[in-house]
């Protein structure tokens, strides 16, 4: 496959801004766009953030919804998913990831650990299981498909199904028309490649971060963990409401777990940069009563 180019790569500042275009879509307070009475006024909204995004989020949209395609999800799994990669425990993994460095100012934005950090010790503070409080902390380990020199595009991002009609409520849903399952009737139907509510775990979604931390860790954390780690991104879903007849009723179950850690993931950014090594004999301790000291990535 060849080498795309640095600005394919990393059309964003680094990948905090895709996640502060998530974060003004879903403002913590006030007007929820998306949900508005008017139908007129919600159609209006929506535009408006897609109008007033960055020209780097624009482009980033733009290449991630023309490349990923049913056949590029099936090649990015065929490549990570055998996990054949690297051999580290968790509190490794996030180091690793910790040499991600973006492009962002580091006086004023958050280490990749430093936001794992505060996303699991706000969980913490609000007296959840402690299964919940772990998975906050390794919520966006698949980031290290960075490292790897992976796309932004194929790391971040919403996420959404791949092999059928793809929902207008996603994201600069234009951008699709560059997409080659346009030319195939097929993977264009409502259901394409899937049946009535199959079940998500028979839907193949967009490549990312998301699912290929899911894989990394799936024989060791309780399935609501889990769901909340492989579908974190699935905005169209968790806060769109859409697709649901591909769930079937434990997907429908499960994502009420996808819904409250949503908040935890958007909403804990601050300032306020969190002590590691003072958190760090907790972590241990609760990283080795799920994980074995090494993993398969
Ligand atoms: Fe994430
Ligand atoms: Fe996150």
């Amino acid at each position: 496959m060849e080498t795309p180019n640095v600005a394919e790569n990393k059309p964003l500042n680094g990948l905090e801004e895709w996640e502060d275009f998530v974060k003004s879509r879903y403002p913590e307070s006030g007007a929820q766009p998306f949900k508005a009475t008017d139908p007129n006024k919600k159609e209006e909204q929506f535009r408006n953030y897609e109008a007033d995004a960055r020209p780097t989020v624009r482009e980033f949209y733009r290449l991630n919804h023309r490349s990923q395609s049913y056949n590029f999800v099936q090649s990015k799994k065929k490549e990570f998913l055998a996990l054949n990669r690297r051999q580290m425990g968790i509190w490794e993994a996030m180091e690793y990831l910790n040499t991600l460095v973006d492009d962002s100012d580091p006086d004023t934005d958050l280490s990749q650990l430093e936001h794992l950090l505060q996303t699991s010790e706000q969980i913490r503070k609000d007296g959840q299981p402690r299964w919940f409080i772990l998975t906050g902390l390794i919520h966006d380990l698949g980031k290290i498909l960075c490292l790897y020199g992976e796309p932004q595009w194929a790391v971040v991002g919403d996420t959404f199904p791949v092999g059928c009609a793809w929902s207008d409520k996603i994201v600069f849903h234009q951008y699709f028309s560059e997409n080659p399952d346009t030319q195939n009737p097929k993977l264009q139907s409502r259901l394409g490649a899937y049946s009535e509510n199959c079940g998500l775990d028979n839907v193949h979604m967009s490549w990312g971060h998301d699912e290929y931390l899911y894989h990394v860790v799936k024989d060791y954390l309780p399935k609501e963990a889990l769901y909340m780690i492989r579908y974190h991104s699935f905005y169209p879903a968790h806060r769109e409401g859409e697709y649901d007849y591909l769930m079937n009723d434990e997907d429908r179950a499960m994502f009420k777990w996808v819904r409250a850690f949503n908040p935890y993931d958007l909403y804990t950014k601050s300032h306020e940069k969190p002590d590691v090594a003072t958190l760090r004999p907790f972590y241990e301790e609760l990283i080795g009563e799920y994980f074995p000291p090494t993993l398969r990535w």
